[in-house]
């Protein structure tokens, strides 16, 4: 069967009104095998496939890649359609914003923290552009990588608390051989940077089997695994141990902990996470 493509969300809706079991898996395109793995997975979780390709600009601030993020749509629908997608949504800014878009989901404080300190307004963009996705495509299931944990993490909750009808699913994060998490912007590395780059993975490694081993100076752990990333070239924004629920400041006796990092290698800007569960 060959993938349907439709741009408007009138017709979107129209057309998976009648399908049970919807499952979601939104991207910005410029597909890797790390989105082909979400669509892979989907599978499992419904009767419908359905991704979707727009690059938000509610998401990017000025200085952003915005108009340089790489756009590949013809070669993302061949992936899409091999992956066995069955539908994907493919609107313009024009369909997705008619007009200017004035509301927004309103975000508790985690959303200026992490990732959010570095790109302000980013989550509420992400959290927004979502919402409308899910009330265009109406899913059952909806599908995130870990690799982007704080996105997965506000999402996650959002639909909680909001009470949406739709089941967050996050998936592992894929991996080049050494290591590194594929990312769109990975393609912006020179050969040199590229072979440094797994170095982020291995000091979240570092830092997470010191945690297991019952390390408890968590600052520590995290000025230590910086100031490896720095002394290789790298300039880091920040190496965090915290909350899998909620990306605070752990409690002493969290079990679920997560330790992210986020740190520039050249002009890419590289995010990694490693998941960790102590005590019980
Ligand atoms: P994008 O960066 O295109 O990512 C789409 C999905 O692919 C996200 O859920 C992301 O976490 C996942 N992903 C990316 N790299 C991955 C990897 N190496 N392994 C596993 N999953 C990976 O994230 C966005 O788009 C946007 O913010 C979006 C949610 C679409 C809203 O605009």
């Amino acid at each position: 069967m060959t993938m349907r493509i439709h741009a408007t969300p009138c017709e979107m809706r129209a057309i998976l009104k009648s399908r049970k079991r919807v499952v979601f898996v939104p991207t910005m395109g410029n597909l890797h095998v790390g989105h082909i793995a979400l669509m892979k997975q989907a599978r499992s979780h419904g009767d419908t496939v359905v991704a979707s390709i727009f690059v938000n600009p509610l998401q990017f601030g000025p200085n952003e890649d915005f108009n340089s993020y790489p756009r590949t749509f013809e070669e993302d629908c061949k992936k899409l359609n091999d992956a066995g997608v069955d539908f994907l949504f493919a609107p313009d800014n024009h369909d997705l914003y008619p007009e200017a878009q004035t509301y927004y989901v309103d975000l508790p404080g985690i959303q200026n923290q992490l990732e959010g300190r570095f790109r302000p307004s980013h989550f509420r963009g992400v959290a927004t552009v979502v919402l409308k996705l899910f009330n265009i495509v109406q899913p059952q299931v909806a599908l995130f990588g870990k690799k982007d944990y704080q996105q997965l993490m506000i999402l996650r909750n959002m639909t909680r608390q909001l009470a949406l009808p739709v089941e967050i699913v996050g998936n592992e994060t894929v991996r080049d051989d050494d290591g590194l998490a594929l990312s769109s912007r990975n393609a912006f590395l020179t050969p040199e940077e590229r072979a440094e780059a797994p170095r982020l993975h291995r000091v979240l490694e570092q830092v997470r089997d010191a945690v297991l081993r019952g390390e408890t100076a968590f600052s520590k752990l995290e000025r230590d695994a910086a100031a490896e990333l720095d002394q290789h070239g790298w300039k880091t924004d920040y190496i965090a141990i915290r909350q899998q629920s909620d990306l605070q400041i752990p409690e002493p006796d969290t079990a679920g902990l997560v330790v992210l990092g986020a740190s520039r290698l050249g002009i890419p800007r590289l995010i990694d996470n490693l998941e960790l569960r102590t005590g019980n």
